[in-house]
């Protein structure tokens, strides 16, 4: 399929096995908002490969695997608009890691954050899998492989991008010729990194300060209510804090009665309403706001012959333009040759 529009390009590591709101604001809405940009040609993918540098337990990865995929179908990403497959069904994603592996140096790979954040944890170097130190590889592999012109990722995958850069013109220089453009990361800067529920950290699922979205009523009710607020008010009649208030940025982001986000903010700086109701009131919000998706997901959950559908049909036409990158790099680089 040959189209004049930019194309974009994206993947998700399944690393759990279902989304919370900090992967929605901070990378699921951002996606499908680009898919509905007429000018851009928007591929998303499932990094299942990479999530192999942490998980090795066969039912747990398919779980992961399954569990993203419908979050992500379900939260609207549309097979129609956008091309969405996994990595794993296009290996010429692996096949151009093995060459770009080539184009990059020990070095350049031991300054990666991926890899230092492991080492602080006091590992020891020599027992770190060569799959987290080789993952910025395989993400390189992923990008070029369809040369897009952007990528749009969290601030933590900054480096990843420009390590990406990087090697592209490196093997660019290498044959002297343009094969590989360098794309640009596309950063979001109000949602870049949402706080958790400890109104300290990342939200982050190893970190077990989430909100999700899909999972039960009752568990979804626990984390809003488990929720810091303003550590300096003790009653409610004092008055509290909204600025930097994890509960205050939660309605911001999900609460689409404006009017009642205004009215709970003025209230709680004057102390006169108490957590239970503004906590109340951001779990309705959660529920008006996800109540389709959390419908749609259960539908798809029945009929994962369509989930498989979807995924080798964007598989397919995924891999119509990594196979033609992939011939033009073996001729560029001499495997292609006299004899083949
Ligand atoms: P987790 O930290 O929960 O394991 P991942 O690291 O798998 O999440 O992140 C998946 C995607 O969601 C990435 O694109 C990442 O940038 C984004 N993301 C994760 N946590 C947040 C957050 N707290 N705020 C904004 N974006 C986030
Ligand atoms: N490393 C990214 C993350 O953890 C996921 C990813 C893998 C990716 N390959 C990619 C993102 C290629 C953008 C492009 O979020």
């Amino acid at each position: 399929m040959k189209t004049n529009k930019k194309r974009i390009l994206a993947g998700i590591t399944p690393s759990g096995n279902s989304l919370h709101i900090g992967n929605y604001f901070g990378a699921v809405k951002p996606h499908i908002e680009l898919q509905d940009d007429q000018d851009l040609n928007t591929h998303y993918f499932l990094a299942d490969l990479h999530a192999l540098t942490t998980v090795h337990d066969r039912d747990k990865l398919e779980e992961n695997i399954v569990g993203v995929v419908l979050d992500y179908l379900a939260l609207g990403l549309d097979p129609e608009k956008s091309v969405f497959f996994r990595q794993s069904q296009v290996p010429e994603h692996s096949q151009l890691a093995v060459v770009l592996a080539n184009y990059v140096s020990y070095g350049q790979m031991q300054r990666m954050h991926a890899f230092k954040d492991k080492l602080q944890k006091n590992t020891d170097v020599g027992s770190i899998n060569m799959g987290l130190f080789n993952y910025p590889i395989l993400m390189a592999a992923d990008i070029l492989v369809y040369k897009p012109v952007g990528v749009p990722v969290g601030e933590d995958q900054r480096q990843h991008i420009e390590l990406t850069r990087d090697m592209a013109e490196n093997f660019n220089r290498a044959y002297k010729k343009e094969v590989f453009p360098l794309p640009e990361p596309m950063i979001g800067k109000k949602s870049g990194k949402i706080v958790g529920t400890d109104g300290q950290r990342k939200m982050s699922k190893s970190l077990g300060n989430t909100i999700d979205i899909f999972e039960d009523e009752a568990v979804i009710r626990k984390q809003i209510m488990s929720c810091f607020t303003d550590p300096n008010r003790k009653k409610a009649t004092d008055p509290g804090k909204v600025e930097g208030n994890p509960v205050f940025i939660y309605h911001d982001l999900l609460n689409d009665n404006k009017e009642e986000v205004e009215d709970l903010k003025e209230r709680y700086r004057a102390g006169t309403v108490g957590d239970v109701e503004v906590k109340e009131k951001l779990f309705a919000a959660h529920q008006r706001t996800f109540a389709v998706a959390r419908k749609r997901r259960k539908e798809l959950e029945q009929d994962l012959n369509q989930v498989k559908e979807i995924l080798s049909m964007g598989a397919e036409k995924a891999a119509q333009t990594a196979r033609e990158t992939l011939e033009e790099v073996y001729q560029v680089i001499g495997i292609k040759n006299k004899i083949n």
